[in-house]
C-alpha cells in the first residue's frame, strides 16, 4: 500500500534555528494519525512543512506518489490537503457565512462539503451565520476554523492542536465531530499535546521528541502500556 501523504526524513529550520530532525511518517488513506508530543518538539512545524508554509531544509514530502516537497501552500491546499491552524486565524470581521464563503471561493475545490453542509455538520454555526467571527467563543471559532477548512474539500486534513485552550464539554463535542469526519472516511493528520482526544481518534500515533520520531505504533498498543505513555509523555 502505497501512503497518501509521506514524510521522508524531513529537516526544518527557523533561520539558523534548527527544529526538525528527520522526520518520517506515514499517512495511509482513511487513517487518523496523531503528531503526540509536547509544546515545542516540532508538531506544527511538521504540518508547516507538508503546506509549504516552512518548506523543508531536507528531505520529501509526497502527496498521492507526487512529490510536493517546497510547493507554494496554495498549491498545496489547491492539491487537496487542507489545513487546520492552531491559532485558527479566521477573519474577525467578517461574519461566519462570510468567512466560509470566502474559503469556499479560494480553495476552488468543488465536492461534497458546501457552505450548507459543513452547517449541517455544525448546526451551531448555522445560527451565528450573521455573527462577526470575532464575537464567537473559542468553541465556536474552532468549528469555524474546521469548517472553513472543510469547504476547500482536502483529501486530507491537518488539525494542530484543536482541542487547545477549550472546556471540557466542548472538547468533547468536537471530538465526536471530528469523530463523524473520520467514519466518513476523511483522511486526518492530528496534532495533539494530551492523549484524551487523540487516542480517542488515532489508530497510530507519531510520539515527537526535539524534531526527532521517538515512538511510533498503533494508538491502541500505547493506550494499553501505561508506563510506556508516562515515559514518552514525562515532562
Ligand atoms: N516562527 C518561529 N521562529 C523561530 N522558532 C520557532 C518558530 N516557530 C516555532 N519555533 C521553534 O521551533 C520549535 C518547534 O516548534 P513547534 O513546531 O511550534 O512545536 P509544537 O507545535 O510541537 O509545539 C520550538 O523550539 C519553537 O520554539
Ligand atoms: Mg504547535
Amino acid at each position: 500500500m502505497t501512503a497518501l501523504l509521506e514524510l521522508q526524513d524531513v529537516h526544518a529550520a527557523y533561520g539558523l534555528s534548527r527544529v526538525l530532525f528527520g522526520i518520517s511518517l506515514e499517512v495511509n488513506q482513511g487513517e487518523c494519525v496523531c503528531l503526540l508530543g509536547r509544546n515545542g518538539v516540532g508538531k506544527t512545524t511538521t504540518m508547516r512543512t507538508v503546506m509549504g508554509l516552512t518548506p523543508p531544509s531536507a528531505g520529501h514530502v509526497r502527496f498521492k506518489t507526487g512529490n510536493i516537497t517546497g510547493w507554494a501552500p496554495y498549491r498545496v491546499a489547491r492539491a487537496g490537503i487542507g489545513f487546520v491552524p492552531e491559532d485558527r486565524r479566521i477573519f474577525s470581521e467578517l461574519s461566519v457565512w462570510e468567512n466560509l464563503d470566502v474559503a469556499r471561493r479560494a480553495a476552488q475545490r468543488p465536492g461534497h462539503w458546501t457552505i450548507d453542509s459543513v452547517i449541517e455538520l455544525f448546526p451551531v454555526l448555522g445560527g451565528l451565520r450573521d455573527r462577526q467571527g470575532g464575537f464567537l467563543s473559542g468553541g465556536e471559532q474552532q468549528m469555524l476554523t474546521i469548517a472553513r477548512t472543510l469547504v476547500g474539500n482536502p483529501e486530507v486534513l491537518l488539525l494542530d492542536e484543536p482541542s487547545e485552550g477549550l472546556a471540557p464539554l466542548v472538547v468533547e463535542a468536537l471530538l465526536a465531530k471530528v469523530g463523524e469526519l473520520k467514519a466518513q472516511g476523511l483522511t486526518i493528520l492530528l496534532a495533539e499535546q494530551g492523549i484524551e482526544f487523540s487516542l480517542a481518534l488515532a489508530d497510530r500515533v507519531y510520539v515527537l521528541e526535539k524534531g526527532t520520531v521517538r515512538y511510533s505504533g498503533s494508538a491502541a498498543a500505547l493506550k494499553a502500556d501505561r508506563a510506556l505513555l508516562d515515559r514518552l509523555l514525562a515532562v
